[in-house]
């Protein structure tokens, strides 16, 4: 049988769906993200369309399937575990010259649901006849080279502006699929060092990479410079990617690049990103929350020293805090924020992880306690970027550290470092 591929447009066209099952339910996702006005008929559904229909977008009608409820219908599902009723509703979509996916039966459907997958404006549609499993593996096949950049599709054009991605913590399978499709299509890539640097390998010889590093307390390229430098190819008329470490607006100077695009009337427009604040500590095997262990994370920059007049930090109410602090830049001026926060009521015995290189193949972490930290840290030499929690949260994850740790494909194991008198750390 020869199948006649078409694409429906069905924005606010009414699609009737029977059946409230895992396979309804999928079905129903596809119908939403293509704005379609679902109506839905089953007495019992999973609890992820309950959630749809009481949030209003689909209509429930909560009862078994009868004649007539496909009036008005512009397509049908038919998707119950009954072949009598996917029968009965094939049967009145044919009435009706509806086209109606029966989920039971192939071939005495109208209409076959195809593998779908969709790559940067493009959807990839397969067929596989009645082989479901094998249309899914050629459309996985096809998403999967569209994404890499092995299957060669012509980059699509975009128009001239910014886009701050955040690029994650280092390790490149941390950046989200938006950024780095974001990344694929750039003329130009203004790129931070702790952004993840194998990526940049993989541009194209046309793309102009531009360093913008800034190394703490060394060289580094001005805030000034790059905003120009942003402003300035776009208005050239080319597609700017400004690649961040982790996630732009933690830390990231990312707010003063978006006021300086919008001041110069250039479009811009902001890829969030894996903060290290978060990722870091996970990827060492700390939450930076717990139930029953810490209600609440504060995340701070240390790169100014307690006491300095241009400190913006309330360190007295940081040190009464009970629970989870992530300390960002803070390896210079660590041992003065270690005895601040003692000085203001956190206990010396506090339970302390220094990750440095996080995500990357030489990530390490030092666990001790917040009174032996700064020790810890000139007797291991750890160096920035390194990301201090500070909590008992830390003391959960100890045990992970010879057992399994939460890592991720693409990361070496990490290197562990126990060094504490105290006995409540590991
Ligand atoms: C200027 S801040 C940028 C933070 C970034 N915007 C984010 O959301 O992760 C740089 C600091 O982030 C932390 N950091 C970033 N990447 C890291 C990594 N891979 N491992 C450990 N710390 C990291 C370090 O504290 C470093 O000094």
């Amino acid at each position: 049988m020869t199948l006649y591929p078409v694409a429906l447009r069905l924005t606010g066209r009414r699609v009737t769906v029977v059946g409230g099952g895992r396979v309804a339910a999928r079905r129903v996702l596809g119908l939403l993200e293509a704005d379609a006005d679902v109506v839905l008929v089953s007495p019992t559904v999973t609890t992820a369309l309950e959630a749809l229909s009481h949030t209003g977008r689909i209509k429930w009608l909560n009862r078994t399937y009868a004649e007539g409820d496909l009036a008005g219908a512009w397509y049908v599902v038919a998707a119950t575990d009954e072949r009598a009723v996917n029968s009965a509703v094939a049967e009145e979509s044919e009435r009706r010259g509806v086209f109606c996916a029966r989920a039971d039966d192939a071939v005495a459907s109208s209409a076959w649901t195809p593998a779908l997958g969709r790559y940067d404006g493009i959807t990839v549609a397969v067929s596989g006849e009645r082989d479901p499993k094998r249309a899914a593996g050629v459309r996985d096949e096809v998403v999967r080279r569209l994404q890499d950049g092995s299957l060669a599709a012509p980059r699509r054009r975009k128009e001239p502006g910014v886009v701050l991605v955040g690029g994650g913590p280092g390790d490149p399978g941390l950046i989200t699929v938006r950024g780095w499709q974001a990344l694929r299509d750039a003329d130009v890539v203004v790129a931070d060092h702790l952004a993840p640097q194998s990526l940049l390998d993989e541009l194209g010889p046309d793309v102009e990479v531009v360093d913008a590093s800034k190394l703490p307390y060394r060289r580094s390229m001005a805030q000034e410079r790059i905003n120009e430098l942003l402003v300035s190819h776009a208005r050239a008329g080319r597609y700017v990617v400004r690649l961040k470490g982790g996630d732009p607006m933690v830390f990231g100077r990312g707010f003063e690049e978006v006021l300086a695009c919008a001041s110069a009337g250039v479009r811009c427009e902001v890829v969030p990103g894996v903060s290290s604040a978060v990722a870091v500590p996970a990827l060492a095997g700390v939450p930076v929350t717990h139930r029953g262990i810490a209600h609440e994370v504060v995340v701070v920059s240390g790169h100014v020293a307690p006491g300095d007049p241009t400190s913006r930090v309330d360190w007295t109410a940081i040190g009464r805090l009970r629970g989870t602090l992530v300390l960002l830049m803070a390896m210079t001026h660590l041992e003065a924020i270690a005895e601040t926060l003692i000085h203001n009521g956190r206990g010396a015995d506090t339970p302390v992880a220094v990750i440095c290189d996080g995500s990357t193949s030489e990530q390490r972490t030092a666990r001790t306690t917040l009174g032996e930290v700064a020790a810890v840290a000139v007797a291991e030499g750890l160096q920035s970027p390194a990301v201090v929690v500070i909590g008992d949260v830390v003391g959960l994850g100890a045990d992970l550290a010879t057992r399994a740790r939460p890592t991720h494909a693409a990361m070496t194991p990490t290197r562990e470092i126990a060094r504490s008198t105290s006995a409540s750390v590991l």
